[in-house]
């Protein structure tokens, strides 16, 4: 495939990357964060896991998923038998909205090109969108995520299961089954790929 026909193509390196993020002013919530939240992992993983945005603690620590919903998400990634270091870890937003609010569109449009470098630098085996926001700001759907979960989609050629988002399951327990039932549906569609 000539270079500019991959839709996975990007025109950043790692560090070139970071710092544009680091720099970046493109929407209105620049001017109310501590730092951007660019993303951490690993940068050859074969899981990449995409949450919604930074809240309070990822705002101050500049790392995403640290808070309590973080520790959630740690224990769904060894549910699938990885460690947090193994999977890469990033957000549909770099930057915390006011209050936690769900990121307008216009904002997740403006972020939009780095969360897609880092998918395209990290070329990952399977994705998890963890979340309505990241489910649907990938899959450029309005679907509810009841209806988005349960079956593997694709992501420029890449298996993307959605699943709860861990902040939901801590408050309501009884979905818990259901996410394991996603990440056992991940973990089977991985294990396909490599037999
Ligand atoms: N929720 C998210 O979606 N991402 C984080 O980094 C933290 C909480």
């Amino acid at each position: 495939m000539p270079p500019d026909s991959d839709p996975l193509a990007c025109p950043w390196g790692w560090d070139e990357l970071e710092a544009t993020v680091a720099a970046c002013t493109a929407c209105p919530l620049h001017r109310g964060r501590t730092q951007t939240v660019f993303g951490v992992g690993n940068w050859r993983a074969e899981w990449m896991f995409i949450g919604e945005a930074p809240g309070e603690q990822e705002d101050l620590q500049g790392e995403p998923f640290v808070g309590r919903a973080g520790q959630l998400l740690n224990e769904m990634i060894r549910a699938i038998g990885l460690k947090r270091e193994d999977a890469y870890i990033a957000n549909v937003l770099k930057c915390r909205p006011p209050k936690n609010r769900d990121p307008a569109p216009e904002e997740a449009a403006a972020c939009e090109a780095y969360l897609k470098a880092q998918l395209a630098l990290v070329r990952p085996r399977i994705i998890i969108a963890v979340g309505r926001i990241a489910a649907q700001n990938l899959l450029k759907t309005a679907t509810p995520i009841g209806k988005l979960r349960g079956q593997v989609h694709d992501y420029e050629h890449i298996p993307l299961v959605v699943t709860y988002h861990p902040a939901y399951l801590l408050r309501s327990l009884t979905e818990k089954r259901r996410a394991w039932e996603d990440l056992k549906l991940a973990r089977r569609i991985f294990n396909q790929q490599h037999r």
